[in-house]
């Protein structure tokens, strides 16, 4: 929720404003001068100003006209005495997002805030939006300490050529990761190669991973290169590396010790030198203990280990993952939806999200194409998350 600073010289009507709007959940800040609500905006600490125009250190018209220089972004909405009609069309122009008249009325207060919240989002997504323009590779987007110590992760790691291990659950965003490593890193204009281990039988598995000769096995009529030599001077990443078979494991382990591979059927081995990243959505400590996957592998594939938190983890990072996917449904889809109304939000933040951000992305599409407005609303959202 964003934090409404409330300038006003008055304790009382201070306070009268802090309760309504902290009862609805938002943050609010204080200020009974033109300097110090000056400095407290300076300072980045304001999303929303309510601004009384009467202050003892000058006129609000006039902090007005030097926010909308400075901050034009920053929603204000001005309070003015009653009847100052004069005064009230004078703040429209001077770049007021809405007036209110004294005494504040309840519903119009909320009214005007929620509005320019809606304002506040809209121009998040347009930051991200710019942002993901100039970096096309920074999509790990989040506020959440987890997901900045992933993005530390993923600094430290892109340089180097060492293993890494991405586990998460299903749509967490492992692939993800694992490109923007790659793309972060001096193997960037490299191949990147990418394989799911669950998606193939074994002996398939392996002759991509490692490629064969012409007659090594029936079926073989011409020789094939593996994966792991195509992706020699890049990137292999290995997903769902948790189901690969225990002979599987061992010649990947060697491949990776001698840093040579030999093809099926073949006699003499290559030399290669392929960074590995692998993923995994089960638990590989657990595979290990019951002797499904090997100890000695783990450790090779698991130099650096980044783990992706669940989405209902970090529900916090749910409107700027949702803005930067309307962003993108809107340039396809031929929509102009412009943010979500924010009981729509409170619902999404408060559902468990199995599917992690691929189901968040996938419920935003939805609600886009019954969307007609300009609003996503909780009616546009599955019963399964509008009924929480
Ligand atoms: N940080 C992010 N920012 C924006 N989109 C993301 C982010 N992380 C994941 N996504 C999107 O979520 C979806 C799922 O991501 P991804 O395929 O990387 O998940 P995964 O962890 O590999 O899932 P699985 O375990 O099912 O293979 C994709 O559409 C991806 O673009
Ligand atoms: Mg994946």
């Amino acid at each position: 929720m964003p934090t409404v600073l409330i300038v006003d010289d008055e304790p009382t009507p201070r306070d009268f404003l802090q309760k309504i709007l902290a009862d609805q959940g938002y943050a609010t800040l204080e200020s009974g001068t033109v300097a110090d609500a000056h400095s407290q905006i300076d300072l980045g600490h304001a999303d929303i100003v309510l601004l009384d125009v009467n202050l003892p250190d000058g006129s609000g018209i006039r902090l007005l006209e030097r926010l909308s220089q400075e901050q034009p972004g920053l929603p204000v909405i001005v309070v003015t005495g009653y009847g100052d009609i004069e005064m009230a069309v004078d703040a429209m122009q001077t770049g007021a997002q809405d007036f209110l008249t004294k005494p504040i009325d309840n519903t119009r207060l909320l009214k005007a805030v929620s509005r320019a919240s809606e304002a506040v989002s809209l121009r998040q997504e347009l930051d991200h939006l710019r942002q993901s323009r100039r970096d096309q590779y920074s999509w790990v987007i989040g506020d959440t300490p987890a997901m900045k110590r992933v993005a530390e992760l993923i600094d430290r790691a892109a340089p180097t050529a060492a293993s890494v291990l991405i586990s998460g659950e299903s749509g967490t965003g492992k692939e993800v990761v694992a490109n923007a490593i790659h793309h972060l890193s001096p193997r960037r204009n490299e191949p990147f190669m990418d394989i799911n281990c669950a998606a193939l039988p074994d002996q398939l598995l392996e002759s991509e991973l490692f490629g064969h000769e012409a007659q090594a096995f029936t079926g073989a009529t011409k020789r094939k290169h593996g994966l792991m030599e195509v992706a020699d001077g890049g990137t292999l990443f290995l997903d769902e590396v948790s189901s690969m078979k225990p002979d599987l494991q061992a010649k990947l382990l060697r491949a990776i010790e001698e840093r040579a591979i030999r093809r099926l059927g073949g006699t003499s081995s290559m030399k290669i030198d392929v960074r590995i990243i692998s993923a995994s959505n089960r638990n590989l400590q657990e595979l290990i203990d019951s002797g499904q996957f090997r100890e000695d592998l783990y450790w090779r594939l698991n130099v650096i280990n980044i783990d992706l938190p669940p989405l209902r983890e970090r529900a916090e990072d749910i409107p700027a993952l949702a803005g930067t996917f309307i962003s993108k449904l809107n340039l396809e889809m031929g929509k102009e939806v412009r943010g979500i109304h924010p009981r729509a939000i409170e619902a999404l933040k408060a559902y468990r999200w199995p599917g992690n951000i691929r189901q968040l992305r996938n419920v935003i599409e939805n609600a886009m194409l019954f969307c007609d407005g300009d609003t996503i609303e909780i009616g546009h959202l599955p019963a399964a998350i509008s009924k929480m």
